[in-house]
C-alpha cells in the first residue's frame, strides 16, 4: 500500500498518464531483471502491474490458499475472477486448475488482459480473460456504467467468483449490481471470494486508511476519486449479500484496520458468500 501523500500524489495524475508513470519509474528496474533474467515468464515486469505493491507472487500464492482452505477449490472448479488485473490470482492457479477446471476473467484495463492473454492463455488455454470498457475513475474515466452491466456468462455456470481488491474500488450501486450478477453466474451452492474495507461504528480509523468522506454506509478515502478507495457499512454488506440470496459463510478482519499481521488472513477484510 502507498504511503498516504504518495497515494494523494498518485491520484492527482490523470488515470491514463498513471500507467505511463509507473513504467517510467519501474523501467531502469524491469530492463535490469530482463537483461540479467531475474524474472520469470509468468511474472510481470513491475512497472506493468498496476494492481497495488507488495509481492505480488506472493500475494497470489496466500489467496489460493484461501480459495483452497475455505472456498472448497478443487482441481476441476470453474472459476470466475472479477477484475482480473495483470493475472495476480490467475498465475497461481494455473498450478492448481486441472484441465477440466476452467478460469474465466475479465477486467477494464485491457493492457492487463492483453498482458494476460499473450502469458497466460497462450500457455493454459483454459484460462480466458475479456476485456470490458467500464468507467472506474480511479483507472480510465470512458466506459460504460458498472452499474448495468451484465456478466458476459451464462446462469450457474461457475464454482468459485473471485473478486480480490476490486469491491474495494467500486462505488454501492455497481456492488450491488455485480453481487447479483456474481449470484446469477454461480451454481448452486458456488461460492464467492471478495475482499472490502468494513467499517462498523466502533471502527478507529487508523491513520493513512481514515476514508474521511462519509456517505453514511459508505465512505470514500478521496471525493475526487471516488473509486481510490471504497469502505462499507459491514451491516450495509450483510444485508446486501442476504438481499442478493447469499449466506456468509466467513467473514475475516484485515490488518488494515490495525489488527496484528500475525493475526490476520489478508490486510483487506475477506467476506466469503456461499449461493
Ligand atoms: C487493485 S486491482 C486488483 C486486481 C486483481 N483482482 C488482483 O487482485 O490482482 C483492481 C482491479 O479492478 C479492476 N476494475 C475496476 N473496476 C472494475 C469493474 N467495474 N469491473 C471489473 N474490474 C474492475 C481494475 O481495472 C483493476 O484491475
Amino acid at each position: 500500500m502507498m504511503k498516504l501523500s504518495t497515494r494523494k500524489l498518485f491520484y492527482a495524475i490523470p488515470p491514463a498518464w498513471r500507467f505511463t508513470v509507473r513504467r517510467l519509474y519501474y523501467l531502469p528496474l524491469d530492463t535490469w531483471q530482463t537483461l540479467t533474467k531475474q524474472r520469470d515468464e509468468l511474472t510481470p515486469p513491475k512497472g506493468l502491474i498496476y494492481t497495488g505493491s507488495g509481492d505480488f507472487r506472493r500475494q497470489g500464492e496466500l489467496a489460493l490458499e484461501h480459495f483452497k482452505n475455505f472456498c472448497s477449490l478443487q482441481p476441476e472448479s470453474h472459476v470466475l475472477d472479477v477484475g482480473s488485473g495483470i493475472g495476480r490470482m490467475a498465475i497461481p492457479l494455473t498450478r492448481f486448475l486441472n484441465k477440466t477446471g476452467s478460469y474465466e476473467g475479465f477486467d477494464v484495463i485491457e493492457k492487463g488482459v492483453n498482458w494476460c492473454r499473450e502469458n497466460i492463455t497462450r500457455r493454459f488455454p483454459n484460462f480466458r480473460f475479456q476485456y470490458i470498457s467500464l468507467d472506474n475513475d480511479l483507472y480510465r474515466t470512458d466506459g460504460g456504467s458498472a452499474a448495468k452491466f451484465q456478466f458476459p456468462y451464462d446462469a450457474a455456470r461457475f464454482d468459485l467468483a473471485v473478486v480480490n481488491s476490486v469491491f474495494t474500488h467500486m462505488l454501492p450501486e455497481e456492488v450491488e449490481n455485480y453481487l447479483g450478477e456474481i449470484y446469477r453466474t454461480l451454481k448452486p451452492g458456488g461460492v464467492c471470494y471478495a475482499t472490502f474495507f468494513l467499517f462498523d461504528e466502533k471502527t478507529v480509523w487508523p491513520e493513512g486508511f481514515e476514508f474521511p468522506f462519509d456517505y453514511g454506509h459508505y465512505r470514500l478515502m478521496d471525493n475526487e476519486v471516488k473509486s481510490a478507495n471504497v469502505a462499507f457499512d459491514e451491516k450495509y454488506l450483510r444485508e446486501m449479500a442476504g438481499r442478493h440470496g447469499f449466506t456468509i459463510r466467513h467473514l475475516f478482519h484485515g490488518s488494515w484496520r490495525g489488527l496484528p499481521r500475525e493475526e490476520c488472513k489478508e490486510f483487506q477484510d475477506i467476506v466469503i458468500l456461499e449461493k
